[in-house]
C-alpha cells in the first residue's frame, strides 16, 4: 500500500491489542512491544479480535521484547502503573524521530514522555472504546464504538494527518484536535467521577447516579471547575447527561481492577485530579475525600 507506516505498541492489551490488529489488518507493519510471554503468545497465534463493530478476525503481528529499530509511531498503551518500567523497552534514540503517541487516560503523562523522548514527537490521543484484553493476543472489543482524538501541540500537522488517516482507514472514528489540553481534560473531566464513584461505592453507574446523585453532582462540578482552570471545558450539565445516557450497569475501568484485584490508576486520575486542584487553588474537598476512600482498593 502507498502510504505503509510501520507502528510499534508498547503494551498489546484492550486497547493496545485491538489498535495493533486493525493497522495490521489494513497493511501497516505492527511490532507489539511487550514481556517474553506474551510476545511469544502473539508470534505463535497473532492477535485475536472479537468485535461486534469490526468483526472478529485474527491479525498477524510482529513482537518483540524492546524496540530496535526506528519506526514512525510508537503507540503507548501501557495502564499507567506500568509505564515506567514499561518505556525502558523503547530507547530514545532508537525512536529517533517517531511519534510517542500515548492513549493512557490522565493528564500528567505527556509531560513525562516530553521530558524522555522528543517533546515535538509526543502526540497524546484519547481514545473512547471498551475493549478487553481476555488472554494474552485475544481483544475482545465491546463498544459498539471506537473513537480516537490525536492531538500533540508541536507536532507536524502532517505527521498527525497521517497517522490519523491511518486509525481511519483501519477502523476507528479518528478526529485531529488542536488543543491538547481541552482534549485530555475533556475524557478526565468525564472518566474522573465516573471511575472514582462506582470504585468507591462498588456499584454500577446506574445505582451511583440515582443513590448517590447529589455526590456525583458535586464531584462533576469541582472537576469542572478544575478542569476550567486548567484550559480544559466545563460542562457539569453536559458531564450528568452524558451519564444519565449510559446503560444503568455501566461500569468503569477502575472498578473492573478493583474487582479483579489489579492495581488502580487512582494517582493517574484522582491524584492528578487533586494535584491540578491544588495548583490552581480550587477547593476539591469531595474529590479529596472520594479519592481517600478508594486508596485502600489501590
Ligand atoms: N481498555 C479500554 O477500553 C480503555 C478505554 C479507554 C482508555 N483506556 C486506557 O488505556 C490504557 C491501557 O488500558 P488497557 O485497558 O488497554 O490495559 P490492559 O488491557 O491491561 O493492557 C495493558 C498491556 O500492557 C502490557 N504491559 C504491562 N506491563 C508491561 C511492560 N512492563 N512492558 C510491556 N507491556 C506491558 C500488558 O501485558 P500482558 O498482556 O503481558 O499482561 C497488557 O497487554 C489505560 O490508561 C486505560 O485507562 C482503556
Amino acid at each position: 500500500m502507498a502510504n505503509e507506516l510501520s507502528v510499534a505498541v508498547l503494551g498489546p492489551g484492550g486497547v493496545g491489542g485491538l489498535l495493533a490488529a486493525l493497522l495490521s489488518r489494513t497493511g501497516h507493519r505492527v511490532i507489539c512491544l511487550s514481556g517474553e510471554k506474551t510476545a511469544e503468545a502473539l508470534r505463535t497465534d497473532g492477535i485475536r479480535v472479537r468485535s461486534a463493530r469490526f468483526g472478529d478476525f485474527t491479525a498477524r503481528v510482529e513482537a518483540d521484547t524492546e524496540l530496535r529499530e526506528p519506526v514512525d509511531a510508537c503507540l503507548v498503551t501501557v495502564k499507567h502503573t506500568a509505564l515506567d518500567a514499561a518505556l525502558a523497552r523503547v530507547p530514545a534514540p532508537v525512536l529517533s524521530d517517531g511519534l510517542v503517541v500515548p492513549f493512557l487516560n490522565g493528564v500528567e503523562h505527556p509531560a513525562a514522555l516530553r521530558a524522555r523522548y522528543r517533546p515535538d514527537r509526543v502526540a497524546p490521543a484519547v481514545i473512547r472504546v471498551e475493549s478487553t484484553r481476555v488472554a494474552p493476543g485475544v481483544v475482545e472489543h465491546g463498544s459498539p464504538f471506537a473513537e480516537i482524538d490525536l492531538t500533540g501541540t508541536d507536532v507536524p500537522r502532517p505527521r498527525l494527518d497521517a497517522l490519523a488517516d491511518a486509525f481511519a482507514a483501519a477502523g476507528p472514528a479518528t478526529r485531529v484536535l488542536e488543543d491538547e489540553t481541552a482534549a485530555l481534560w475533556a475524557k478526565m473531566s468525564f472518566l474522573a467521577p465516573f471511575a472514582l464513584l462506582t470504585t468507591r461505592y462498588g456499584l454500577p453507574l446506574g445505582d451511583v447516579r440515582t443513590r448517590h446523585r447529589d455526590e456525583l453532582t458535586a464531584l462533576v462540578e469541582e472537576t469542572a471547575a478544575i478542569s476550567r482552570a486548567c484550559g480544559g471545558p466545563a460542562d457539569p450539565a453536559q458531564a450528568l447527561a452524558r451519564y444519565d445516557a449510559f446503560p444503568p450497569s455501566t461500569k468503569s475501568s477502575m472498578q473492573r481492577d478493583a474487582e479483579a484485584g489489579r492495581p488502580l490508576e487512582l494517582d493517574a486520575i484522582g491524584g492528578a485530579l487533586l494535584r491540578a486542584a491544588e495548583r490552581h487553588g480550587i477547593p476539591a474537598p469531595v474529590a479529596a475525600r472520594v479519592v481517600d476512600e478508594v486508596h485502600p482498593f489501590a
